[in-house]
């Protein structure tokens, strides 16, 4: 059995896991890994300065010949326009864009043949995204790592397919971390998802030191969203560092003045050298709230290979059910 869906059929991959671009994490080792697996690996390029991004696309390219993307916030000052012509020259196939619709990029990717995603936590926002020209969104729930909104994944999803879904393939994302969560989003209408903290714990994930032995130990309600380390709604570790602000926001700066502020505290080394000493009761980890299931380190083609093996069982289980 394989699982083919509009996404695979779209990128022309093997199966409907994509690694989430995240910041920090999902450099040139784990983009290549996930995409060598049959899946599809996204760089997290909202960490990266603007010459490092065409390097660590020259990298992936190095270690693999199948499709990859480049992930980019679009509410980061610049950022798309800077790095948009590196996508270009670098070989992306997709390019996915956090924190709003990429408008005026999404022509110009067109023109040089790379599909663009958007990152979606309302049905408005998906809406939307379809209406600019977008080739597949991605519909995160509240439970998912990174800056979040507040709806969950499994309300979310449904909706998002009804609103959108005849019009382009849906991804899921937020708090799904094995096959379980993939059968769960295709169930949902669906046609992939979009993994983030379920590959932080892997080797050839990028991560400053403690990080990824703390999501090892954390429990499923170790984490909290908070504006403490850049601003916006953020789900991390629980640390210090959020509890300082949930019992004073008023020190709270807008994004991405926090951001600024939590790196000139040294608790904010999202993008920093794998490995990094860091101040692991402070530091920012973003998390999805998966993480309690999440209790070993993987290679991560064994994470792609296990998470389609184990959907395709709860598949039949379904089919079983029905008599
Ligand atoms: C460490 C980390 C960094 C992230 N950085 C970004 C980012 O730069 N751009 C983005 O679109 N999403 C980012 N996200 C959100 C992910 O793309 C994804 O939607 C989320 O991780 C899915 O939920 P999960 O962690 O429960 O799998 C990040 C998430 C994490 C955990």
């Amino acid at each position: 059995m394989a699982l083919r869906t509009r996404l695979t059929e779209l990128l022309d991959i093997e199966h409907p896991v994509m690694l989430a671009g995240m910041g920090g994490v999902s450099y040139h080792r784990l983009v290549a890994a996930v995409s060598e697996a049959g899946g599809i690996g996204t760089l997290g390029a909202s960490t990266m300065a603007p010459e490092e991004l065409p390097e660590e696309m020259a990298k992936v390219r190095a270690a693999t010949a199948k499709p990859f993307g480049v992930d980019l916030l679009t509410a980061m000052p610049g950022q798309v326009e800077r790095g948009i012509q590196s996508v270009i020259d670098g070989g992306a196939r997709i390019f996915v864009a956090g924190l709003g619709v990429p408008r005026e990029v999404i022509d110009l990717l067109h023109s040089k043949n790379v599909l663009v995603g958007s990152m979606c936590g309302k049905v408005r926002h998906a809406v939307s995204a379809v209406a600019s020209g977008v080739d597949f969104v991605v519909a995160q729930g509240t439970e998912g790592g990174g800056h979040t909104g507040t709806v969950a994944t499994i309300a979310l999803v449904p909706q998002v397919v009804d609103a959108v879904g005849a019009n382009v393939p849906v991804v899921a994302a937020g708090g799904l971390f094995d096959g379980r969560g993939l059968a769960a989003a295709l169930a949902l209408g669906a046609d992939g998802v979009w993994i983030g903290t379920r590959f932080i714990a892997t080797f050839e994930a990028r991560a400053v030191k403690g990080y990824k032995d703390t999501l090892l130990a954390l429990q499923e309600d170790g984490t909290v969203i908070s504006r403490a380390y850049t601003g916006k709604t953020c789900r991390v570790v629980r640390t210090e560092w959020t509890n300082h602000f949930d019992e004073h926001p008023e020190e709270l700066q807008p994004f991405p003045a926090q951001a600024v502020a939590s790196g000139r505290a040294g608790v904010n080394h999202l993008g920093g050298a794998d490995g990094l000493e860091v101040d692991i009761n402070r530091e920012f980890m973003p998390c999805g709230q998966g993480v309690g299931g999440i209790d070993e380190l993987l290679h991560a083609a064994d994470v792609v290979q296990q998470m389609v093996a184990e959907a395709e069982r709860m598949i039949e289980r379904m089919a079983a059910v029905r008599r």
